[in-house]
């Protein structure tokens, strides 16, 4: 186990059981007191619409009075049995406070327009309180919204907040306005000496790997890609182009910040990495593959650490052991093999996977 990560982990436990609370805001800005929305069900007749389906809190879509809220309650009991599903309501009304804090300032606040506005939180009650968001689950992509997400990540990174969920269903698009609302799974950090929430260990995570393992090669696969055609490159290339502009504009905030060495090389690296691979079609396709079978591999290990499977996670074996048996050597030259697959033979990753995936075929979520 990471210490940094178990470090983190131990303090929000002992948090919890001091029996401190965490309130956001002022109660005024509720439209009922707080202690009545925490006991609100999808029964009230103020609710029009609910989100039951979450491992750790319900939301509820509020009307009152001709406005609409969306209120997130704790669950009493998690649904998930990992330390990091268990905290995630407190560590969300933790991140809710570092949002309300750096919006209150003029500076982060324009920079922080994708980011939901808190009405109120208050953790002992187990409740968050924001405006509701029009919209629909982001499920599209252009340049515009590459930039968006872009910039609004390495924003929170730059804030000293690494958001490591960044799914679809955590992401609207109002109209091409896209918001971010569910912080349950972002960590704090320092941006100028570590990598992200992990400290210096795990260099592979960081904001446009997060958003194309969680979102964007999700969505390609289903969408039936399972190799790279003329559209799926063309949107590729867009979020590169994009990804660049972004990073580079980290990169001079670094160095006017005067951040470590290790981690100005690891930003300019992986930048120039993604410039090398703008010059051509063919170099493109070779980032693509490299970059698609490194997230189907971790979103693999997620789903399988959740005992989440789907139907999704079995076209992700697809993915990855096709590319296996025909791209083995590729894929080992431009460092798809890492963690537990560094260093093993091709048969012994196809073997691997053959056992993952008999594993994912018994945790299929019905
Ligand atoms: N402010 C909002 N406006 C509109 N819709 C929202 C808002 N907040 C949440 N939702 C909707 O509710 C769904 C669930 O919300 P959220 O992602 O915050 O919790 P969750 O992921 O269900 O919780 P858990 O962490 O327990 O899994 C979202 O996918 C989204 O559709
Ligand atoms: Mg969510």
């Amino acid at each position: 186990m990471n210490s940094r990560v178990h470090a983190r982990q131990q303090a929000q436990l002992a948090w919890d059981i001091s029996g401190q609370n965490l309130i956001v805001g002022q109660r005024e800005a509720c439209p009922l007191p707080p202690e009545v929305l925490a006991t609100l069900t999808a029964a009230s007749p103020y609710v029009i619409q609910s989100f039951g389906g979450g491992l750790t809190a319900q939301v509820l879509r509020l009307s009152i009075d001709g406005r609409e809220y969306t209120l997130k309650q704790k669950r009493a009991e998690a649904r998930v049995q990992n330390i990091d599903g268990q905290t995630s309501f407190l560590n969300e009304v933790q991140r809710r406070a570092d949002f309300t804090r750096l919006k209150a300032d003029p500076v982060w606040a324009a920079r922080l327009q994708h980011i939901v506005p808190t009405l109120y939180a208050d953790y002992r009650l187990g409740i968050i309180l924001s405006p509701w968001l029009p919209g629909a689950p982001l499920a599209r992509f252009d340049t515009a919204i590459f930039r968006q997400i872009l910039q609004t990540v390495v924003t929170c990174e730059e804030a000293g907040l690494m958001e490591w969920d960044l799914c679809p269903g955590n992401i609207i698009d109002d109209d091409g306005h896209v918001w971010l609302f569910d912080f349950g799974y972002m960590y704090p950090f320092d941006p100028l000496r570590e990598f992200n929430s992990n400290g210096l260990s795990d260099p592979l995570f960081h904001a446009c790997e997060r958003f194309e393992t969680r979102n964007f090669f999700g969505w390609l696969l289903k969408q039936s890609v399972q190799q790279p055609n003329a559209e799926s490159l063309a949107l590729f290339r867009a979020l590169k182009e994009v990804a660049v502009e972004v990073y580079q504009h980290k990169l001079c905030w670094l160095q006017q910040q005067e951040a470590s060495a290790v981690v100005c090389d690891w930003v300019r690296d992986i930048t120039q990495r993604w410039q090398a691979a703008l010059v051509d079609d063919e170099a493109l396709a070779a980032l693509f593959e490299i970059e698609y079978f490194r997230s189907q591999v971790l979103d693999i290990e997620d789903d399988l650490h959740g005992k989440s499977c789907t139907e999704l996670t079995l076209r992700r074996f697809a993915v990855v052991e096709q590319c296996l048996q025909q791209r083995y050597a590729a894929l080992q030259q431009g460092g798809a093999l890492f963690y537990d697959n560094a260093g093993k033979s091709q048969a012994e990753l196809l073997t691997l996977y053959r056992h993952k995936r008999a594993l994912a075929e018994q945790y299929q979520l019905r």
